[in-house]
């Protein structure tokens, strides 16, 4: 029987002391007499890698989480032994290290806090059953400590006095403290005394996660194989501890394609193709931008994957060529199982060259999904992933598909008590040959890469655009995801957001929920509601299950129409601001929603916070989630903030009431943001841009604002041909100043800005751009403080 429990103290082995300590450069090795050995290896001076071993050596080290791009490389590191520890101290850590019992204590270089503290430290239980050892690890739970992370978790933002379970899963209508449910992300970030600090457990194995639930001041984690393999990563920011796991695990590999951000619709299924076009000429007809439209599992032929169903879709080259000629994208769904029938190429192919999984004695992985029986393939062998990337061919390249949805692969399997494979069935994992307990939690992100892999092949040299429900922590470096299969009610709005907070927070960014709801079917407020949020998530995208009513944006009536392509409109006028907020991303790691945890971790007021967050670094979204909402309470975060809608200045730092009515939602602006809009679109490329708005809100003080730009697609932008543009904005009782940094060498369409002067303290009179005098009376546009200026400007002088 395996434990579920850490406390399960029964069969628990404990290291007992050191006998021998080893040092190889960054590699130090502390041997202890029962044959426990501890492997240390110094990262970065923020980040340390804790591994551990009870049978003397180790096993070959692999991980689909680390990517090789990782930074490592550290200013100092020294070693001391002194009487009752080992002393290891980096520029930004200590780690003291018992000598008695192995027991590991870290602490801020800086002022000396204890930030982590081993409580019972690394044990284990033998798993007769299959070999190996349970392997668990204790820690004290600080003062006044709070917890976040972990993924997809459906719960409070903050983690503290729960449990929970990585085993990723299909999970339909899942609800508020569902777990576990699709996604696999061991890592959390822990907070006390000011001070953030991260742990991210690289173990492929159904993973526990106890935040001071079992016992009041312990926090523990365990996995029921493989190693105890952790890697601590200090802030003290949480931010900086963010970027970091971000770094270790993978940024992005290129920037989405700019269309990928647009709006876009789905439904489980629009079919025939006279449905798909009924639905793409009405977003024209009534002016409401959408990029990208999805075909699910009814565009096969009986739900074979790289097939059409010629009756519903004659020509589907045609079909998808005269969608984009309209401005629609065509997304397709491929899912992992393959019919199994002997006339089906993609079946025969895989089964002659052995590529689909195999139970533990031989016979094939068999099990019901969409098509009927289905075998499936090994996605983690790389010969498998090859051939899978292969197969898009002729979608991508011949008929032109811009971007492929994969689902179901957790896997998935119907009609089953586990809903998925067994646990004896074997896999690749890259030349590590292993069970489905050790793969389970990696297949569908194996599945995602490999699609991944075939559409840079086939697309190239556009980027590829891949969707995932299944993840494990790294994932994000091949795909974008959704949240699942939610319910159309107003907690699952709640849940929404949670959700994609806490993937950002999990080094996620590109996330999205079905807006509206999957299962069931929202009214017109919640739609719009849902609406308000959703395009404020990285991935925006409309998806219902389609039984329950159409989920269209017009569906819900003429006032609920209006609301919803208003901020459909706003989602597409901020494009250059998202953009570049997802350039940060890929640049630094740091994510694109900001929980206020994220935001000010020195406010207490943020550790509960959950609805509150920050899109990109200047704009604080707080959703309406409650029906017949006039507004709402929310926490101003410190500082100061212009509403979005009417600019009034409000200081931070306390709770306020924010009307919203069914046309509005709480916006702010923090003070000193330059932010850049695009003109109203009805698809990205539809208009050449000639002007981007850049709008100014005043702040007495410092700020500084980005705006990058590239040739919105293709990989021209990693080699220098993009254009950053730095704000740096100072503002004085009676002058504002606007210094403009240019790099990169690409030359965007636009020649000019439209500065729109938000919150002037003062009479403007005179004007000065780049050291020349200008009447403000003779620029100023519409007779508002509004000007238009060529884009290359260095420096803006505004003054009474
Ligand atoms: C389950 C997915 O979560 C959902 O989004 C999709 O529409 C159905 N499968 C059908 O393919």
């Amino acid at each position: 029987m395996i434990t579920n429990t850490e406390l399960e103290l029964k069969g628990n082995q404990f290291p007992n002391h050191i006998v021998s300590y080893n040092k190889n450069i960054d590699v130090l090795d502390f041997r202890t007499e029962n044959d426990v050995t501890l492997q240390i290896t110094i990262v970065r001076d923020s980040v340390i890698r804790f591994r551990y071993s009870t049978t003397s050596n180790f096993d070959k080290d692999f991980s689909y989480a680390i990517t090789k791009y990782a930074s490592t490389g550290y200013n100092y590191l020294d070693i001391e032994e002194a009487a009752e520890d080992y002393i290891i101290t980096t520029q930004k850590l200590i780690c003291h290290i018992n000598k008695i019992n192995l027991k590991v204590n870290i602490y801020d270089a800086k002022d000396k806090t204890l930030i982590s503290h081993d409580e019972l430290g690394f044990h284990w239980e033998e798993s007769y059953e299959f070999g190996g050892d349970i392997v668990k690890m204790s820690k004290t739970s600080q003062d006044g400590e709070s917890y976040y992370g972990l993924g997809d978790k459906p719960s409070h933002l903050n983690l503290k006095g729960k449990r929970f379970e990585n085993w990723v899963t299909d999970s339909y209508a899942y609800g508020k403290d569902t777990d576990p449910i699709y996604k696999a992300i061991p890592f959390y970030t822990g907070l006390h005394h000011g001070k953030s600090y991260g742990i991210f457990f690289d173990n492929t194995f159904r993973t526990f996660f106890d935040f001071a639930h079992e016992r009041k001041n312990v926090t523990s984690f365990w996995a029921q194989g493989g190693e105890m393999n952790y890697y601590f990563i200090y802030g003290p920011k949480m931010t900086d501890v963010v970027a970091n796991y971000t770094d270790l695990t993978g940024k992005p590999h290129q920037l989405p394609a700019l269309w990928t951000l647009g709006y876009h619709q789905c439904k489980w299924s629009y079919y025939p193709e006279s449905k798909v076009k009924e639905v793409t000429a009405k977003f024209r007809e009534l002016q409401i931008p959408c990029d990208a439209i999805y075909l699910d599992i009814d565009y096969m032929e009986g739900f074979r994957c790289f097939t059409w169903n010629k009756e519903y879709f004659p020509d589907p080259k045609r079909m998808v060529q005269e969608l984009l000629e309209d401005g629609f994208k065509t997304i397709v769904i491929i899912d992992p199982g393959i019919k199994i029938d002997k006339d089906y190429e993609v079946f025969k192919e895989g089964l002659e060259n052995d590529y689909f999984c195999r139970r533990a004695d031989g016979p094939y992985m068999k099990g019901k999904v969409w098509p009927g029986e289905c075998y499936f393939p090994d996605f983690t062998n790389p010969k498998v992933r090859d051939w899978w990337a292969g197969l898009f061919k002729e979608l991508i390249e011949d008929i032109g598909v811009k971007g492929v949805w994969n689902d179901m692969n957790e896997p998935a399997i119907m009609e089953v008590p586990n809903k998925t494979f067994p646990d004896d069935v074997r896999h690749d994992y890259d030349g590590n040959p292993c069970s489905h307990r050790k793969a389970h939690n990696v297949y569908g992100m194996q599945m995602a890469r490999a699609t991944y892999q075939g559409l840079k092949k086939f697309g190239y040299p556009k980027r590829p655009f891949v969707i995932t429900r299944a993840a494990y922590a790294g994932t994000q470096r091949y795909t974008s995801s959704w949240t699942g299969d939610n319910i159309a009610t107003w907690e699952h709005l709640w849940i929404a957001n949670v959700q994609a907070q806490r993937m950002a927070l999990s080094g996620f960014s590109f996330i999205g929920s079905d807006i509206g709801g999957f299962a069931e079917q929202p009214n017109g407020e919640l739609y719009a509601r849902w609406i308000q949020l959703g395009v404020f998530h990285p991935f925006c995208r409309t998806h219902s299950s389609g039984d329950h009513g159409e989920q269209e944006p017009w569906m819900f009536g003429e006032e609920i129409t209006a609301v919803v392509k208003k901020f459909i409109e706003l989602r597409y006028q901020l494009l250059p601001y998202l953009y570049t907020s997802f350039w940060h991303y890929l640049n630094e790691g740091t994510p694109i929603l900001k929980s206020l945890v994220l935001y000010d971790q020195e406010d207490i007021q943020t550790h509960y916070r959950t609805d509150e967050f920050i899109f990109g670094d200047q704009i604080l979204v707080c959703p309406i989630i409650e029906a017949n909402s006039k507004g709402r309470r929310l926490y101003l975060p410190k500082g100061n903030w212009y509403n979005y809608w009417n600019n009034k200045f409000s200081s931070g730092g306390k709770e306020v009431w924010v009307e919203a009515d069914l046309d509005s939602m709480p916006l702010f602006i923090k003070e000193g943001a330059i932010i850049p809009k695009y003109p109203i679109q009805q698809y990205v490329g539809e208009k050449e841009i000639n002007e981007v708005v850049l709008e100014v809100y005043y702040k007495k003080g410092k700020e500084n604002s980005f705006l990058y730009d590239d040739a919105h697609d293709g990989y021209d932008y990693t080699k220098g041909r993009f254009s950053l543009r730095t704000f740096k904005l100072t503002g004085k009782t009676n002058e504002l100043i606007i210094q403009q940094h240019k790099a990169g060498t690409f030359i965007t369409g636009y020649k000019t800005f439209k500065l729109k002067l938000i919150g002037i303290p003062f009479n403007i009179s005179k004007i000065q751009i780049d050291n020349e005098e200008i009447d403000f009376e003779a620029v100023k546009v519409n007779g508002d403080n509004t000007l238009i200026i060529d884009k290359d400007f260095t420096s803006l002088h505004i003054m009474q």
